[in-house]
């Protein structure tokens, strides 16, 4: 089998004022993650997660689809005939690019412009933000051939929504829309189609002009305190807080309480202070 390399086939990205625009590329399959996207996905992840040109990484998808979930015939049905080794290679490597993402050094954004279904749920929590178009549809539709919702997305079901909703999403296999995915909190907001990705620009457009070390300790913070009591939570952020001083923090919190207190050219009640 040939090597996978970034910027093949399956994944497609651009770098524009520095934000990688990576999509899911395979229109015609409906982006479904077949062992091959998901291998070039984390090459194309690791290639931008370090580069100075790359502030903020949007992840959508080409096609009317943002990912059809699971490849039901190369993830899954020509792994199976294949034996368990192959089943567990191709999890290792969908769960690892997800992980990655879960963790990733830069601001991530979804850009749901289509179809998100079962193991799309990975990518879709691994994503700091979610924006989708009305017209777009979530669900868990592993009920619906007789399978539980694995690869996490049960859990992220019950992450991201109530403890009702979970239950219903996932027993019911019925889909949510785009507004019906942001009033349960699945996204933070859902826009119509034309409008979706000059919304997300203009995300993204803030998260730029945030001081990159303390947005990555921040998206980080909020994702590990989830899972602490409050007391470890606390000393957790003091910690990371601490580290973060380590990587310039002292010096910029100077200049932007200088630039509050001394210049008077800026509120943090209102806006980023001037890096
Ligand atoms: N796995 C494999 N092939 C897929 C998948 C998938 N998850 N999703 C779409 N495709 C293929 C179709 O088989 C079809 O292939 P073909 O052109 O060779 O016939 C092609 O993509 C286009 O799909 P259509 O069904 O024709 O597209 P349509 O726009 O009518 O419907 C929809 C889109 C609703 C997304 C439909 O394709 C679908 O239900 N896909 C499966 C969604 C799903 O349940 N995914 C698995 C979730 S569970 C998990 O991920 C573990």
């Amino acid at each position: 089998q040939p090597d996978p390399r970034p910027q093949e086939e399956t994944v497609k990205y651009e770098i524009v004022d520095g934000v990688a625009w990576v999509s899911f590329n395979r229109p015609d399959k409906r982006n479904c993650m077949s062992p091959k996207l998901n291998k070039q996905m984390l090459i194309v992840l690791e290639e931008l997660e370090f580069r100075d040109d790359v502030q903020v990484l949007v992840l959508t998808g080409e096609g009317t689809s943002w990912s059809a979930g699971m490849d039901l015939l190369e993830y899954f049905r020509e792994a199976e005939v294949q034996g368990l080794h192959k089943v567990r290679e191709h999890q290792r490597q969908a769960y690892g690019w997800w992980e990655r993402l879960r963790w990733y050094e830069k601001p991530t954004v979804a850009m749901i412009n289509g179809w998100c279904f079962g193991g799309a749920y990975g990518p879709l929590f691994a994503c700091d933000l979610a924006f989708c178009s009305d017209d777009a549809q979530f669900g868990l539709s592993e009920i619906n051939w007789a399978i539980l919702p694995g690869g996490g997305a049960s859990k992220v079901a019950a992450e991201l929504l109530n403890f009702r909703d979970a239950m219903y999403h996932a027993m019911m296999g019925e889909n949510l829309t785009g507004p019906e995915a942001a009033a349960k909190g699945m996204v933070n907001e859902s826009l119509p189609a034309d409008k979706l990705k000059d919304r997300v620009q203009e995300v993204v457009d803030v998260l730029k002009k945030k001081d990159s070390q303390a947005l990555r300790a921040t998206k980080w913070a909020v994702r590990r305190v989830r899972e602490m009591t409050y007391d470890n939570a606390e000393d957790y952020l003091i910690r990371a807080q601490e580290a973060l001083n380590d990587f310039g923090g002292w010096e910029t919190r100077k200049e932007a309480t200088k630039q509050f207190l001394d210049e008077k050219t800026f509120k943090p009640g209102l806006g980023a202070f001037d890096k």
